[in-house]
């Protein structure tokens, strides 16, 4: 059985920070063992995400890129809040995750990603990055996280490659709309973003919008769009 949930290392002078962060609640069905890329609870419902999900190569120099030049530019462009708590969906090898605690200093990072080989290296990489976030192996069609946990979600891709199928991609962003926080943001690429990025890939890719009219278009700067929670 792979540990799925890591607590973060105690920030210097922090430990109240870290006594203030009551650890996800993680339904234990959905701790993988690593034989099976799939969680407990996919592969008991018959869903296959390994199948629906075509994994991108690793490209360290975007990687690279990605950490250096895009994030802190999103973060500046977006004007996105500090000493919030907030998660990571598709975190991936969590390249995203050092600059996110870095320059945002949220009070909770959580990262969530359904690949636990995926997730062996950004447990890697947060921890020589002493980086204060949590990885947690999930499906974002069914967080296993309670209502209105977050106050900002972001996403870099991955809602628009979670399934070939118009319905996988409304399972999560109905998802995401569930686990925010009235007045919560939700960050995640544009179109255009997609096409520079993965031209074949992401042809005729939409994300379903219609179906969570609780997320409503709230700022957008080229290659990333902000949504806010709305009470309805
Ligand atoms: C476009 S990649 C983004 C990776 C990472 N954010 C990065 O920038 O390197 C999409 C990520 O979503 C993950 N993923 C695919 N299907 C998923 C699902 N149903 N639930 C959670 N994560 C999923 C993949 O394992 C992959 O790491």
């Amino acid at each position: 059985m792979s540990q799925t949930v890591e607590t973060p290392p105690v920030r210097e002078g922090g430990e109240a920070w870290q006594k203030e962060v009551a650890p996800p609640r993680v339904d234990p069905t959905l701790v993988g063992d690593r034989t099976s890329l799939l969680p407990a609870a996919l592969r008991a419902s018959g869903r296959s995400a390994a199948i629906e999900y075509q994994p991108f190569g690793n490209v360290e120099v975007r990687n690279g890129l990605q950490a250096l030049v895009e994030i802190p530019l999103m973060i500046r462009a977006l004007r996105l809040p500090r000493s919030a708590r907030v998660l990571e969906i598709g975190c991936g090898r969590g390249v995203a995750l050092p600059v996110l605690d870095d320059r945002l200093e949220p009070a909770e990072l959580i990262g969530l990603d359904i690949d636990p080989a995926l997730l062996d290296e950004a447990r890697e990489r947060v921890r020589n990055s002493c980086t204060y976030a949590t990885l947690v192996e999930g499906d974002v069609r069914d967080l296993p996280f309670e209502e209105a946990r977050f106050d900002l979600v972001i996403d870099f891709g991955t809602c628009y490659h979670v399934s070939d199928t118009m319905d996988g991609r409304r399972a999560a962003l109905r998802e995401v709309a569930r686990v925010l926080r009235p007045g919560g943001l939700f960050v995640h690429e544009t179109r255009m973003a997609q096409r520079l990025a993965h031209p074949l890939r992401s042809f005729g890719r939409t994300l379903p919008w219609w179906a969570v009219p609780s997320l409503v278009p709230d700022r957008s700067a080229v290659l990333w769009s902000v949504r806010r929670k709305i009470d309805r």
